[in-house]
């Protein structure tokens, strides 16, 4: 779908809601111009940075790495639990450590909250994987739900191959409480120690770094507690740095999976390009505390101004919005107004109605406004599959307030559209190849 739209997407007319992209004022320029001179000229410290690199990650940026979630930046993590554990960077962001997982590890069941990060989880069932998916609440994925779903598989058990959940959830930006992170971390020790195998649970942080609602408590990461070496996070420099730099690591226990790991990023391209990981040290040790000051103060600008808007516009229509705390998503279900692709709610945003008084008139279609529907993001046979027709996922990230304010004018237009001229909506639809 996106590639629909990308290829001929009107800079300054369309309105992208829909990709996951960080808002371009966020990356450092001059910081990331400033790391490769320094990395280019200081041949001691980083040591032939153009070379090839080693697979397990550049020694500077696992040190770097390893600082940063002990130090202030994060401060998430005793300094005795991320000495204990493995740190390893993979060859392309944490896109790639999570590939990488479903390589090195053989087919199942994978355990995860729904909606889902559909991305990857499309990708896991094209691999051969089964994504059992857990409708999440307020606080993540729900444990009444999943011990529900765990007991209805029965002998089916053996089959779990991992559990995986995004602590800020991607699409809708729920936060993992800290006490369900814990109690999922019990649900895989117990089921490690019936079985008599390591059940691991990979705890994606995509988001964690971009937690800018005051309010919200500090995360809390399991490593410490977890004393049969199931717990494992992925962590990018993506979000609060630069997607470019695509630099992902995994930290985790050490032993025959991590090592895996290693060879899969060996094998994939021997490792990320080593001069980008010495830029990423090099702005780890000296600048990520004031970019994380600064991206923060930028989202929740952002997310305060669009909930607004979104109470403007659309207060009246919607059943629930999640987001606005971390990470930079909404997440919107509607009472009763569909958003999936063949819905008039879509076909009024991506101008296909057939109706020139809604799309525009021959060559002078007006804007559209592009979001991710929850159809996509729902798994497609579990307990949100209906209600994902009534959802999207809109992104403040990438386009500024002031036209993410006019799309949800759209918006507010395209509900009543669909509710008021349905027959008008039927009758386009027809038209639309
Ligand atoms: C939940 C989640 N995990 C991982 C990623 C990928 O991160 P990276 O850019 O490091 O590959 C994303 C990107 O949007 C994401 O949303």
């Amino acid at each position: 779908m996106m590639e629909d739209f990308a290829k001929d997407f009107r800079d300054g007319v369309d309105i992208n809601l829909g990709v996951g992209y960080v808002n371009e004022k966020t990356i450092p320029v001059a910081a990331l111009v400033e790391a490769i001179e320094a990395v280019a000229a200081d041949a001691v410290t980083y040591r032939q940075a153009f070379n090839y690199g080693g697979p397990a990650g550049s020694a500077n940026l696992v040190q770097s790495l390893r600082r940063f979630l002990t130090g202030m930046g994060s401060g998430r993590l005793d300094e005795a639990t991320v000495a204990r554990e493995r740190l390893i960077v993979g060859p392309c962001g944490a896109t790639s450590i999570l590939d990488g997982l479903a390589e090195v590890i053989a087919p199942g069941i994978v355990v995860t909250s729904d909606p889902m990060y559909y991305i990857y989880c499309d990708a896991l069932e094209r691999r051969g994987f089964e994504v059992l998916a857990v409708p999440e609440d307020e606080e993540g994925i729900g444990v009444a739900a999943l011990e529900r779903k765990l007991e209805a598989l029965n002998g089916g058990i053996g089959r779990i191959a991992f559990f995986y959940v995004v602590t800020v959830n991607n699409p809708s930006c729920t936060i993992l409480s800290n006490r369900r992170r814990r109690a999922l971390l019990e649900v895989a020790a117990r089921l490690s120690r019936q079985q008599g195998r390591r059940v691991p649970v990979f705890y994606d942080l995509a988001y964690e770094l971009l937690l800018h609602d005051p309010r919200a408590d500090p995360f809390a990461s399991v490593l410490p507690e977890d004393d049969l070496g199931i717990a494992y996070e992925i962590g990018t420099l993506s979000k609060v740095i630069a997607p470019g730099l695509r630099i992902g690591y995994l930290l985790g226990p050490d032993g025959p999976l991590m090592n895996a790991m290693v060879q899969k990023t060996s094998d994939t391209g021997f490792s990320a390009p080593l001069f980008v990981q010495e830029m990423a040290s090099y702005l780890l040790d000296r600048h990520v505390g004031e970019q994380l000051r600064i991206v923060n103060a930028g989202y929740r600008k952002k997310a305060v101004a669009v909930r607004e808007g979104i109470e403007r516009s659309l207060g009246g229509v919607l059943e629930e919005c999640r987001g606005g705390s971390a990470g930079f998503y909404y997440y919107l279900t509607f009472r009763d107004v569909e958003t999936h692709p063949s819905s008039p709610f879509f076909r009024f945003l991506t101008r296909t109605t057939g109706e020139p008084a809604v799309d525009g008139p021959d060559g002078k279609r007006l804007p559209r406004v592009i979001y991710i529907p929850g159809e996509y993001c729902v798994h497609p046979q579990g307990d949100l599959a209906a209600q994902g027709k009534r959802q999207l996922r809109l992104s403040y990230g990438f386009e500024d307030v002031p036209r993410i304010l006019n799309a949800l004018e759209w918006i507010e237009q395209a509900v009543k559209f669909a509710r008021e001229t349905p027959v008008l909506a039927e009758r386009s639809l027809r038209s639309v190849p």
